[in-house]
């Protein structure tokens, strides 16, 4: 079914009030199914969302040969990914360019084959994301690699060797492709300046259970030692601290009260303390987090987008609408992409004061918001107009829903379930 033409409809105002089930978390997911090509081995994953992006990755690898059984894209169940034949090492264009993380079948194809080819993904509408940082880490641990035809050609005939890596910024994806590939390089490998992320430690951890010799992963020095061989494992994935997030700003704008069950309060206290500090209440219930606003006003703040355990620039879109309604004015930093303002025209369509400065939007307060069309061209942005729709006056019809697809498992059903007004119109 082609789900392009969807839209989501919302009639904003209705308080939010139930149990939302946080699915697992996406970027975690990503990189742990492509860890399966580590191993000839059978690697079980338990506690997969099913989504776009990840039926998008399983397409790439199963066009790399990896078997995949279980619940083919995600769900109950358990997906199961046996990569014992693999049959080509290329990554084509036509899978990569719909999905940058598919850039993360590159660190372990060169490690167990020598050899690799995937697409260079290309920019996107965050920004012109380069992978630099990958290739040149690749190549510290001796692969050879050439850019040719928009594709990344590699090659370590001779295996790849453990190396001492600077990343000079933090980068998740280049973290987790340089962990993977340095499971089985021939030695020592350090990786200094390591992204911190709950999704990497995920990963390594989940390498760890398949044999894997790693210590310091959540620190800056991720120290791997280089192992023949990694078998089978069945690894069961954490929750989605984003999506978590997006449904705590869902409860706090619309004045409800909501359990999100499953949420992990430990992978999220930067964005627990800015919700704090906007004045919305949330407290540890067992098994997840409750978050309410007891109808206090909510108040504008300043926010930077961080590498984790600072702010996440995925929650700054969901945060801004949170803004856009608060006492006040509020300044939000956008430090990681350079191009992750698309929400504000929008936004703005519906009432929102916010003016962008580079890499800053000033957001003053308004008493409401009102419904629009609008549409969005990343995943988060879309959700934020979503939030944004919950509580504005009227109707909002957010299209492009394919976005949303590829990041919020079954968000329509969630949401309506705690009360809101909110249906898909498929066409
Ligand atoms: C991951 O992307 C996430 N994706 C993103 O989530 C998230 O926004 C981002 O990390 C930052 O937290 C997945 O995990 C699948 P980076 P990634 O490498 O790994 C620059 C979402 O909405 N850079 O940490 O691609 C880069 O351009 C998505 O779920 C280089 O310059 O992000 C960016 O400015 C969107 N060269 C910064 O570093 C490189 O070789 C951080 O990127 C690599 C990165």
């Amino acid at each position: 079914m082609d789900q392009s033409m969807d839209t989501i409809v919302i009639r904003g105002g209705k308080p939010l009030s139930g149990t939302i089930s946080i699915s697992g978390a996406k970027n975690a997911a990503l990189p742990l199914m492509a860890a399966s090509l580590l191993t000839p081995e059978t690697v079980v994953l338990e506690n997969i969302p099913v989504l776009g992006d990840i039926r998008t990755l399983a397409d790439v690898l199963e066009e790399l040969g990896v078997e995949i059984g279980g619940n083919g894209s995600g769900g109950e169940g358990g997906l199961e990914l046996t990569a014992g034949h693999i049959e080509d090492t290329t990554a084509p264009y036509e899978l990569v360019r719909k999905m940058r993380a598919s850039v993360l079948v590159l660190g372990p194809l060169l490690a167990r084959f020598g050899t690799a080819k995937v697409s260079l993904p290309g920019g996107c509408a965050i920004g012109t994301r380069p992978v630099d940082l990958h290739i040149r880490a690749l190549e510290q641990m001796g692969a050879e690699i050439k850019l040719q035809d928009g594709y990344i050609q590699a090659a370590a005939p001779q295996g790849l060797k453990g190396a001492d890596i600077r990343f000079p910024a933090v980068t998740v994806g280049g973290t987790e492709n340089i962990l993977m590939a340095a499971t089985l390089a021939r030695g020592v490998t350090v990786i200094e300046n390591a992204a911190r992320e709950p999704e990497v430690t995920a990963l390594a951890d989940c390498l760890v259970a398949m044999g894997a010799n790693i210590s310091g992963m959540g620190s800056e020095r991720i120290v791997i030692q280089g192992v023949d061989q990694l078998g089978g494992a069945r690894f069961t994935n954490i929750s989605d601290r984003i999506e978590a997030g997006s449904y705590a700003v869902a409860a706090g704008l619309t004045d409800g009260d909501v359990i999100l069950e499953g949420a992990n309060a430990a992978h999220m206290e930067a964005v627990i303390e800015a919700l704090r500090r906007a004045g919305i209440q949330i407290e540890d219930v067992p098994g997840g987090l409750r978050v309410r606003r007891n109808g206090g006003s909510l108040r504008g703040i300043d926010l930077t987008t961080q590498p984790y355990p600072g702010f996440p620039t995925d929650m700054q879109a969901q945060m801004m609408v949170l803004m856009a309604i608060a006492d006040g004015a509020s300044r939000i930093t956008e430090q990681i992409f350079e191009n992750r303002f698309m929400h504000v025209p929008e936004l703005a369509r519906m009432g929102a004061d916010i003016t962008v400065h580079g890499g800053a939007a000033l957001v003053r307060g308004v008493d409401y918001l009102i419904g629009a069309p609008v549409m969005a061209t990343d995943l988060r942005a879309s959700v934020s107009l979503v939030l944004a729709g919950l509580v504005a006056d009227g109707e909002t019809v957010v299209n492009r829903v394919y976005h949303l697809d590829r990041g919020y498992e079954r968000l329509e059903e969630k949401l309506s379930w705690c009360g809101a007004d909110i249906k898909r119109i498929t066409e």
